[in-house]
């Protein structure tokens, strides 16, 4: 299979597990006879730096010319005091924005050999697997107007949560359809009891469940989903909520396995190309020290090989083989086990890479770290 993917590294570590990621899927063409083309382009802070703008329109018909778009990460404290409109994230919302993809997927499930890494005891995390659904193009990140006002001495500041009913439909819909393949379970988060937006969220939820004879769906108040999150994980399944809920409930998600290191993303449009990325951020304090935990970017991969190439084998090659490192001791600073030696970024994708060639000799030496 021949396969174009856009590459967009970013800033901070988003250049070191970028480049992580494509190692890795180097070892998965050779293994399994692939070629996959990578072009790169810039987002971000790199290009507000070199361009002038956090998106430059020629990384914007570089991904729609792809079939598939691999993200970093984007922003640093450089950047932090530009105005809001030339932030490196803005870069980041207009490309969701123009590849219309408005469904981001976040998957987070238990590694046994991560018990240990995570803040909650293992009785409760044991088991977890949690599908997060988080609406992507819409919500309090888009909504005109959106700023500062100035009403003779009094200082205001306005942004509009708005949605069309549309939105809201197929995102539920994607829900739905992706727990009618996992345990018929949706759990849909908002906050009803006081925003109009929840009402139409969770009537229209209500209306798409009709479709889905089969899927049992559940509503649950955004501020109880984050206590419940702590309490009893495992009542998850599929999650579908809006744009600002989904942001803040998958980072809580994320840490309940371990490490925000290692969840993944995929971000779903009507006509592709589809885009995945880590759901962390670009980590400014440990940029350049080779120390950044490269997993979740090399399960964004994963996903990509399988949700967009249809590559399945592949794909649990690639998840297989992470499982795998993690069972042998391979550890990056964020999941540091007692009485491991900590790998570094580079250390970790060549021991993912050479369990994926099977590399008896790589391994070999990346077993003097474990
Ligand atoms: C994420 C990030 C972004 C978001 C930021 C960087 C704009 O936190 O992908 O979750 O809020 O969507
Ligand atoms: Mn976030």
């Amino acid at each position: 299979m021949k396969k174009r993917i856009a590459v967009l590294p970013g800033d901070g570590v988003g250049k070191e597990v970028a480049r992580g990621a494509i190692e890795v899927l180097q070892a998965v063409g050779e293994r399994f006879g692939h070629q996959f083309y990578f072009s790169y382009g810039r987002i971000g802070g790199v290009s507000i730096d070199q361009d002038g703008t956090p998106l430059p329109d020629e990384t914007i018909e570089l991904c729609k010319d792809s079939d598939a778009v691999l993200l970093g990460a984007v922003g640093g404290p450089k950047w932090d005091s530009l105005p809001g409109h030339l932030r490196p994230e803005k870069g980041l919302l207009k490309i969701r924005k123009e590849l219309n993809l408005y469904a981001n997927l976040r998957p987070t499930s238990y590694y046994p050999s991560l018990a240990d890494s995570s803040p909650l005891r293992k009785e409760i995390i044991e088991g977890v697997d949690i599908l997060m659904v988080r609406e992507l193009c819409g919500g309090l990140y888009f909504g005109k107007p959106s700023e500062r006002r100035q009403q003779g001495d009094k200082e205001t500041v306005v942004d509009t949560l708005y949605y069309e009913k549309t939105e809201m439909e197929r995102v539920i819909r994607l829900a739905f359809e992706l727990a009618e393949k996992r345990s018929k379970k949706v759990t849909s988060v908002d906050k009803a009891n006081v925003l109009e937006s929840s009402r139409m969220w969770r009537e229209t939820a209500e209306e798409v469940a009709k479709d889905f004879p089969e899927v049992a769906l559940e509503h649950m108040l955004v501020d109880n989903a984050a206590m419940q999150m702590i309490k009893n994980p495992r009542q998850f399944d599929v999650v579908v909520t809006e744009n600002m809920f989904g942001d803040i409930l998958s980072d809580e998600a994320s840490v309940l396995t371990g490490s925000l290191g290692m969840l993944p993303s995929a971000s779903i449009s009507t006509d592709g190309p589809y885009l995945y990325e880590p759901i962390h951020g670009s980590a400014p304090d440990i940029e350049g020290k080779n120390i950044a935990n490269p997993i979740a970017m090399i399960l964004s991969a994963a996903m990509m090989l399988r949700i967009s190439f249809g590559l399945e084998q592949e794909a649990e090659a690639v998840e297989n083989a992470v499982k795998e490192v993690l069972e042998g001791g391979g550890r990056t600073s964020d999941i540091a086990a007692k009485g491991k030696k900590n790998v570094s970024t580079t250390e970790m994708v060549e021991e993912i890479k050479a369990t994926i060639l099977d590399n008896e000799a790589i391994l070999n030496i990346m077993g003097a770290y474990a």
